[in-house]
């Protein structure tokens, strides 16, 4: 595991996008795992400048997202495809048909959470994956208590989540959505973990450095041989001075 601490959230985007743009250069055609949320903003409006102003190309690269709610049409302006087309995908080069979220209106749930798996697999796994992680430590909607070995399923969203969601919209947001499985995620080749603000450092230091269990999701990244996290430094605060500190690399 790379921990990286940024003295803000700035800074914490642009080192995000340099990662992004690293790896869409020395391969093109990757799969790149996508997170919405307040945390990968700065992220995304960089790729944009870099598309715009450094020819960052992104038309060979395929985009799997990490999550859709269950019930939303992707035009509605809720919908996570809603959200990534006007921070992203709208102003890049990116090909539609590279561009994967599930399907918040399939009339079958479970057979959509098994098409997406097998999308994810043609397309040869994800080469890296973004993620941001909730004030309750999930990923992708894999709420505390989610068994660890889950894949692409239909999901029932905490009240905690339903409320916090619902205040950045400002709209009720669904119960339920489709997302990716903890094992989905872990099957990635490399993983991205972003996090910011004083509101994430107690579970960012809980799931770095306590027990990796399925009431913490976000701890089992610990296991992953291939983990960047980029923190700024407020929500890198309460990381122990001890042992995690010998591996956070200051990044000026
Ligand atoms: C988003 C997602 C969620 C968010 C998490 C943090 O696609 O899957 O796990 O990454 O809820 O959200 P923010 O960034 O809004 O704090």
């Amino acid at each position: 595991m790379d921990i990286l601490v940024k003295e803000d959230y700035e800074r914490l985007s642009l080192a995000a996008a340099r990662l992004i743009a690293q790896q869409l250069r020395r391969k093109p055609e990757s799969v790149l795992g996508l997170a919405t949320g307040t945390t990968p903003l700065g992220l995304y409006r960089e790729l944009v400048r870099m598309h715009r102003e450094e020819g960052l190309s992104f038309a060979r690269a395929t985009t799997f997202n990490l999550d859709e709610y269950y019930g939303l049409a992707p035009s509605d302006p809720r919908s996570y495809r809603r959200f990534m087309e006007e921070h992203l995908f709208a102003h890049v080069d990116v090909d539609p048909a590279r561009v994967h979220l599930p399907d918040g209106l399939a009339p079958d749930g479970e057979a959509e959470c098994a098409r997406y798996e097998q999308a994810i697999a043609q397309a040869g796994g994800i080469d890296l994956q973004v993620l941001g992680i909730g004030r309750n430590g999930h990923i992708g909607f894999n709420e505390p208590g989610t068994s660890l070995g889950t894949t692409t399923q239909v999901v029932d969203l905490t009240d905690e989540t339903v409320s916090v969601n619902s205040r950045l919209v400002q709209a009720e947001i669904p119960r339920r959505a489709i997302s990716m499985g903890i094992k989905s995620i872990m099957r990635s080749h490399a993983i991205l973990l972003l996090a910011c603000g004083p509101e994430k450092a107690e579970i960012v230091a809980k799931a770095l450095e306590g027990r990796v269990t399925p009431d913490l999701p976000a701890s089992i990244l610990q296991l992953h041989p291939n983990l960047t996290v980029l923190l700024d430094r407020e929500a890198a605060a309460f990381l122990s001075p001890g042992e995690a500190a010998a591996e956070v690399r200051e990044v000026l």
